[in-house]
C-alpha cells in the first residue's frame, strides 16, 4: 500500500464531517483545554496542530503564538489557513520543523499504520516536543453501548500504552514522559494517555 492511499481511505469521511461542520466528529477543543490535558507545557516558538478540527485551537493561540496546522481534509486546511500555514497530512514530512507539535482527539480515529507514520514524520527542531493523546479502555472496564456503536462504525481505534510503546519503537521519536492520564466514565468510558516524545 502506498503511503498516500493510507490517508485516502479516510479522507472522504472526514471531508464530509468538515463540510457539515459536525461538532461530534470535529469537537472544537479550546486552546486552554488542550493545554490543560497536555500538562500545561511551557510552549514557545512555532507550534503545529495535527488534526485541527474546527481550528479553534489555531484561532485561540494565533493571538499570541505562531501556529501551523495539518489535517486530512482540504476543507479543514482551508479553515485553518485563516490563522496560520496549513498543510494536508500527506505533506507532513515537508512541513518546516517546529518547537511544539500536538495531536488531540485524532489517533483514536487512526489505524496503527497511520499513527506510526504521523509520529515518524512530525518535524521537530532539536529539543522540540510532540505531545499526543490516545485512548483505550482500562482493563476491567466495559465499553458503554455508545462506545460499542462508534467502534462498530469503524471510525474509532483504541490502543493502550503497551501497544503505543510498540508503535513508538518503529518511529524516529522516543518518549520523554507521560504528561497526563485521564479517565472518563461518560459517554464513552474511555481512558486517555498523553505522551510527550522527541527526536531520537
Ligand atoms: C475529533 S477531531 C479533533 C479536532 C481537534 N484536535 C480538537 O480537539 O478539537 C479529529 C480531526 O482530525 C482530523 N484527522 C483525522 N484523521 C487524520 C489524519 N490521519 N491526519 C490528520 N488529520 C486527521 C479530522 O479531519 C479532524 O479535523
Amino acid at each position: 500500500m502506498s503511503s498516500n492511499s493510507l490517508f485516502d481511505s479516510k479522507r472522504d469521511f472526514w471531508e464530509n464531517q468538515h463540510q457539515k461542520k459536525d461538532t461530534y466528529w470535529l469537537t472544537g477543543s479550546s486552546a486552554q483545554n488542550v493545554l490543560r490535558y497536555h500538562g500545561n507545557p511551557p510552549i514557545s516558538g512555532i507550534i503545529l496542530d495535527i488534526g485541527i478540527g474546527m481550528a479553534r485551537f489555531m484561532k485561540d493561540i494565533s493571538k499570541t503564538h505562531t501556529i501551523m496546522g495539518v489535517d486530512i481534509s482540504p476543507e479543514a486546511v482551508k479553515r485553518g489557513s485563516q490563522y496560520g500555514d496549513c498543510f494536508l497530512v500527506d505533506q507532513l514530512s515537508s512541513v518546516p520543523p517546529v518547537d511544539w507539535a500536538f495531536c488531540h482527539l485524532v489517533f483514536q480515529h487512526c489505524s496503527d499504520e497511520i499513527v506510526q507514520k504521523i509520529i515518524d514524520e512530525v518535524p521537530l527542531k532539536p529539543g522540540g516536543i510532540f505531545s499526543f493523546q490516545f485512548a483505550y479502555i482500562n482493563p476491567g472496564e466495559t465499553p458503554t453501548d455508545f462506545l460499542k456503536t462508534v467502534l462498530a462504525q469503524g471510525q474509532h481505534y483504541l490502543r493502550d500504552e503497551t501497544r503505543m510503546n510498540e508503535i513508538l519503537t518503529k518511529t524516529s521519536k522516543r518518549i520523554v514522559k507521560v504528561a497526563n492520564r485521564v479517565s472518563f466514565h461518560h459517554p464513552e468510558n474511555l481512558s486517555w494517555s498523553i505522551y510527550q516524545v522527541t527526536n531520537r
